[in-house]
């Protein structure tokens, strides 16, 4: 069910990106679902995202808006019919921009001969060494038997965004495995888990800002949620930004401003990051970051650390992490 990414070779180097946001928000307490009901335990989890400026360059931006448009498409026409369609996530959710079938159907060939995804994910291997970069398998895993899902249609693991002004985005998560219903093939195969559980696959959204530039003023920004308090925070699309998160994180597009000229693109890749050791504390929270002192821009060979041995308890995570809202109150889990 869980097929690791093809790599190649890449000259690529942390160090030529920069960590501009690293950031945990929205503390839970949840019960560790792993353990059986005798060991019932409680356990703290986080919401992780992580923004990597100049993560990609020119060659694989261009290469990815052309795939998801057309070389040398007007956007100020809006993102191309023959691709795009629009789809709702649900009855009685409102219709945004997608990439229809074929397209999807498209792009998930292009994700096996074209060197810019098998980059992507070489990159992103060289930055976490502690797991096994994986495709998210077909959405056909995540839904009881009796949901009928056809042989061809679209895996799922990847997503593009053509926003609009005044186009409405909701509030939702990727994917949480500890929503998943008991009788899906992976709940059967993996059991029911916290996402960040140590040890288990992490669901984890790979977003990329696909536009050649997008000043300040034409908004659409990504935002995210922390639940508890209210509060949030943001991220400006911008070219070459790659936003990393945790599946479980809430977060919502907002529609670009009325002065934006043409669509917002993002193309999203959904991904497992499967721990390389047993208990292994997963996360994506990369650069010690004490949590009083933001580091915008630092230098990622200088702060990148591996998390601590397994064991460690969870909130230590946050270390690596600005925490923010309910992730900066007290351990919960002592109360
Ligand atoms: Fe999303």
């Amino acid at each position: 069910m869980i097929e690791p990414l093809a790599l190649h070779d890449t000259k690529w180097t942390p160090a030529k990106a920069s960590i501009v946001m690293s950031i945990a928000l929205d503390q839970q307490v949840c019960v560790n679902l792993t353990l059986n009901s005798s060991e019932m335990e409680l356990q703290t989890r986080h919401c992780h995202i992580l923004v990597l400026d100049n993560f990609f360059g020119e060659e694989e931006r261009t290469e990815l808006l052309d795939l998801i448009t057309l070389p040398s498409w007007n956007h100020a026409n809006g993102p191309p019919a023959r691709k795009w369609e629009r789809i709702s996530d649900g009855p009685g959710l409102p219709l945004t921009w997608g990439l229809n079938k074929d397209s999807l159907l498209e792009v998930e060939r292009a994700s096996a001969n074209l060197p810019t995804f098998k980059e992507i994910i070489s990159r992103l291997a060289k930055l976490y060494p502690d797991y096994i970069i994986c495709k998210q398998p077909h959405n056909c895993h995540f839904v009881p038997p009796k949901y009928v899902i056809n042989e061809g249609d679209v895996c799922g693991q990847f997503v593009a965004n053509a926003a609009m002004p005044h186009e409405d985005f909701r509030w939702h998560v990727d994917a949480d495995p500890s929503e998943f219903p008991e009788d899906c093939a992976w709940v059967k195969q993996h059991g029911q888990y916290v996402n960040t559980n140590p040890g288990k696959p992490l669901f984890v959204t790979c977003l990329l800002y696909l536009n050649a530039e997008w000043p300040m003023d034409w908004a659409a920004e990504t935002l995210f949620l922390d639940d508890a308090t209210d509060c949030g925070v943001f991220v400006r699309p911008k070219p070459y930004r790659c936003v990393l998160m945790e599946m479980h994180t809430v977060h919502r597009l907002s529609p670009p401003s009325p002065l934006a000229p043409y669509p917002r693109y993002s193309f999203v890749w959904k991904l497992l990051f499967v721990p390389r050791r047993d208990n292994h504390i997963c996360t994506i929270a990369l650069a010690r970051v004490p949590p009083s002192v933001p580091n915008p821009g630092s230098d990622f060979t200088s702060e990148l650390e591996t998390l601590p041995e397994p064991r460690a308890r969870e909130s230590e995570t946050s270390l690596y992490s600005v925490v923010f809202g309910a992730a900066s109150l007290p351990d919960l889990q002592t109360i």
